[in-house]
């Protein structure tokens, strides 16, 4: 028997990966196994989902994750509503509770939310009847993100356990890094966060990391590198010196990775600043999983979607 048959999924949402245990974890990149193969049929639909309704609710910008939310719906042959906040009743001032809420009342079974404000999904999921997923919450959680990492990662070298992960750069505001902390640890990776004081704080050792500002002290031993997306919306100018200071101590750039293990796999979750945090010969290169990621990301979702489904009365 399998995990995957062995483990009983319970939870309604998916707020982030700190909540999950090891198990739920494993089942759903069990899980996402399965819809990965749906992909490569000629017919690539299944009726998981028919006669649910998901709304993607996006009140921050995103490429990969709201269209890869929105494929994976129609796959599992959900009925699909995209909701932007730009352009909405929020100009008016509406609140987000309100606007889900009302979003809500049209017969919605799963909203998916991405907002600047970290604990927004968790507000919405306190409120209302449907099950929420979180697409990403400030600088809190990106939990899907994290899942596609680890199914990336577990695709390439068989296996999460004794794994040494580097993730890179701009810690402190990352969702990423911590969704990916979370769900590492707790399947027995070792994980290393690289990047500068101002943007990595000590106080991440609590959550189980170990904390380094010398990238060229680790970058021999790792087997991954997750390279983290300068997010300039987010850093205060007093956190960051100049890009190209940046660059020379935390970017990966083609010297840093000469001196890596001659395997390592590369990761970004995207949007990439090449040239800064990533040199694009290494982003296009063989070692690079960043588009394999992408295409994880839509299995991942599907198994996401699905799940908190079959909790739904
Ligand atoms: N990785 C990620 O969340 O990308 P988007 O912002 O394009 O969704």
């Amino acid at each position: 028997m399998t995990a995957e048959t062995q483990h009983r999924w319970t939870h309604k949402h998916l707020l982030g990966l700190e909540q999950l245990s090891a198990d739920d974890i494993r089942f759903v990149l069990d899980t996402a196994d399965s819809f990965k193969e749906v992909s490569t049929r000629s017919i690539k639909k299944v009726p998981a989902l028919r006669g649910r309704v998901v709304v993607n609710a996006f009140f921050e910008d995103s490429t990969r994750t709201r269209t890869s939310f929105t494929l994976a719906a129609q796959r599992l042959s959900a009925d699909i509503l995209d909701f932007s906040g730009k352009g909405s009743s929020v100009s008016k001032g509406e609140t987000l509770i309100d606007t889900a809420r009302n979003i809500e009342a049209m017969g919605v079974d799963i909203i998916v939310i991405r907002h600047s404000a970290a604990g927004a999904a968790l507000q919405l999921a306190k409120t209302m009847k449907c099950s929420v997923v979180n697409a990403g919450d400030g600088a809190h959680e990106h939990p899907t993100q994290g899942l596609l990492d680890l199914y990336t990662m577990r695709e390439r070298f068989g296996r999460i356990e004794g794994l040494k992960v580097a993730i890179v750069g701009d810690i402190a505001n990352s969702r990423v890094a911590r969704s990916n902390l979370f769900a590492l640890t707790k399947l027995g990776a070792e994980v290393i966060l690289v990047g500068p004081p101002t943007l990595l704080p000590k106080s991440f050792e609590q959550l189980g990391a170990r904390v380094v500002h010398n990238f060229d002290e680790i970058v021999g031993e790792v087997d991954v590198i997750n390279m983290l997306r300068v997010q300039f919306e987010r850093i205060k100018s007093s956190q960051f010196p100049s890009v190209r200071e940046f660059t020379r101590f935390f970017g990966l750039t083609w010297d840093r990775f000469q001196r890596c293990k001659k395997d390592v796999f590369v990761m970004h979750p995207g949007p990439m600043n090449r040239g800064i945090e990533i040199s694009s010969d290494i982003a296009d290169g063989p070692q690079s999983g960043i588009l394999q990621q992408v295409t994880n990301g839509l299995a991942i979702r599907m198994a996401v979607l699905f799940l908190v489904g079959q909790v739904l009365v």
